[in-house]
């Protein structure tokens, strides 16, 4: 089922890992946000993303190197665990479909397209952006976007050849593969790394950004002053961001001082 679909078989819409290993299910009602579900683990999760081809379904990462498959509706353990990597972030060989190598440091953040299918991304503390096909083992496309770690990428849902980068430069790039000698655009405005880019799934020139220097920026990459909104509402680094796929103009950010907002920032409900 397309997540168009199921997207109101439940409201669940938000999650959160907290630093160490606990996965928060929250659920969001006409009073506000409720704690749904709550799951253990025994090492600190970092990541977590909904399957989008069942609203139960949730994986995450955690620093043991393994993966968890969740089942919201299910109170007990994960459903099923996938240990390959055998630390945090190092990939070996074992039971996966593939294993993609190339990247010669950390890698931070992969991402598929949404447009061509098989095709993903990868964003690395090596300084490049690759692009990947499952079809082939080789890496099709490097870019070396940053002299910089790179922390996140996203791929632009409206147009297939568009990518973010955002790295520890406190930069963000954006990045066309029929040209990759320089960026389309260059976003300049945070003054610590930048953890997390997401673009709008609304607004085909909006994306949204998070960083160490506790916020998070909101930006029109197509306008000549890009910067449309400097939210500030963290007391520490903000390390995780989504923009909802319900409502176009919810955000759900995150943050190591211990809570998540849930939003809707002026200029996405006023946008100019
Ligand atoms: C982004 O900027 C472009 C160019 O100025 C404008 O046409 C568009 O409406 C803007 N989008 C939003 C959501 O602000």
């Amino acid at each position: 089922v397309p997540w168009q679909v199921q997207k109101h078989v439940l409201d669940f819409f938000f999650f959160f890992s907290l630093g160490c290993g606990t996965l928060l299910i929250l659920d969001q009602n006409e009073s506000g946000l409720r704690l749904f579900r709550s799951f253990d683990w025994n090492d600190g999760l970092f990541d977590v993303t909904w399957s989008e081809n069942n609203e139960h379904v949730l994986v995450t990462c955690s620093g043991d190197g393994s993966l968890q498959l969740w089942d919201t509706a299910k109170a007990a353990g994960p459903l099923q665990v996938y240990k390959e990597h055998t630390q945090e972030w190092d990939p070996t060989v074992g039971k996966s479909l593939c294993t993609f190598r190339g990247h010669e440091s950390v890698i931070y953040s992969t991402i598929w397209s949404p447009h061509i299918p098989g095709c993903f991304a990868s964003a690395s503390g090596d300084q490049t952006l690759r692009i990947w096909d499952v079809k082939s083992t080789g890496v099709r496309i490097v870019v070396p976007a940053h002299q910089a770690e790179i922390l996140s990428c996203d791929w632009c849902k409206y147009n297939e050849n568009l990518l973010v980068t955002g790295a520890v430069d406190c930069s963000l790039r954006g990045w066309d593969l029929r040209n990759i000698r320089q960026p389309v655009f260059e976003l300049l405005g945070h003054t610590y790394a930048i953890r997390r880019v997401k673009f709008s799934p609304f607004h085909a020139s909006v994306l949204a950004s998070c960083s160490y220097d506790f916020t998070v920026r909101f930006w029109n990459f197509s306008k000549p002053d890009p910067l449309l909104e400097t939210v500030e509402h963290h007391t520490e680094f903000t390390c995780g961001l989504d923009l909802s796929l319900q409502s176009p103009t919810q955000v759900a950010d995150c943050a190591w001082d211990e809570t998540i907002k849930i939003y809707d920032p002026v200029c996405l409900t006023m946008p100019a």
